[in-house]
């Protein structure tokens, strides 16, 4: 191996790029993907790195669990759709300083460039996620998946709402996200206000819809993150399948919490009480907006 794209870690990041670009979740540069590095992957990195890196820049958020880790990051304005042809220019590796308040680029983005805008929510999430997974979290991923977005045009815009439907989807979708899926209603996409909102919903979920613009996901390899959004897109497609075919009426049967409750105790999974006590599903939702 004589450069940074022979080293795997890099491979498997550009690697979810293409996979997320195939699915159609990255139009022009929407969406964002960051990696947090594991100590000897900085090393096989490091014979790469810059000469001098760049300027420290401070990131208006800050955590005491993220001093000095470093991340692959995809670049703001950069097309996904580039990073397999021109991953040198189109995402980077940042340092964290013993702040843990500002980063530095030390690889990559060489036309120039910056980590991407959502590298504040990206930064707390991971600090988030990194606690409540005993270190196990190590990516964070943002898309625009359409199913999900038309969704928050139809659904009231409540966790427990949009997890039981999206549950009740298909059979195995409360396996894969047994925790649920948190909402965040509208925000100005970019910065620390959409940050903290976002962190409040990954404390309790792995995963959170950004009302009419897309999903955020966690998880601690690139499969269970990918596979994650994924899941949820798909699960969203089917709602909108169903809900299209009805014209609007109920529909006819469903998954019902018993159901989903044999599904849990069957595969071992620890699903979210608080979801299946809600005990409301979207119709019902309904009749009280149109009373
Ligand atoms: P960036 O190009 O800065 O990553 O922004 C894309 C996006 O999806 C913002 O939410
Ligand atoms: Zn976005």
């Amino acid at each position: 191996m004589n450069n940074i794209f022979g080293v795997r870690i890099m491979d498997d990041y550009i690697r979810m790029c293409e996979d997320g670009v195939r699915q159609g979740w990255h139009e022009r540069n929407g969406g964002n993907l960051t990696y947090r590095m594991r100590p000897e992957e900085v090393e096989e990195c490091r014979p790469y790195f810059r000469k001098i890196p760049g300027e420290w820049v401070a990131m208006g958020v800050q955590a005491d669990n993220l001093k000095g880790e470093y991340f692959i990051s995809t670049g703001s304005g950069m097309f996904l759709a580039n990073v397999s042809h021109e991953p040198q220019n189109s995402i980077c590796i940042v340092e964290i300083n013993e702040a843990g308040d500002s980063y530095r680029i030390v690889w990559g983005l060489e036309n120039g460039g910056k980590p991407t805008s959502e590298f504040p929510t990206h930064f707390m999430n991971h600090s988030i996620r990194k606690e409540k997974t005993k270190g196990a979290n190590r990516v964070i991923y943002h898309a625009h998946t359409p199913n999900v977005i038309a969704l928050t045009f139809v659904l009231p815009l409540k966790a427990e709402v949009f997890t039981r439907m999206l549950w009740k989807s298909a059979t195995e979708c409360c396996v894969v996200f047994p925790g649920g899926v948190g909402v965040v209603p509208w925000m100005v996409p970019g910065g620390a206000d959409i940050a903290r909102a976002t962190c409040k919903e990954m404390e309790k979920y792995d995963a959170a819809i950004w009302a009419f613009h897309g999903l955020f996901v966690s998880g601690p390899s690139f499969d269970i993150a990918f596979g994650l959004m994924h899941t949820i897109e798909k699960a969203a497609q089917i709602t909108c399948i169903a809900l299209s075919c009805t014209g609007g009426k109920p529909l006819r049967q469903t998954i019902t919490d018993d159901n989903i409750r044999q599904i849990g105790k069957e595969f071992g999974v620890t699903l979210n009480e608080d979801v299946l006590n809600y005990g409301r599903d979207y119709i019902d939702e309904y009749a009280d907006d149109f009373k």
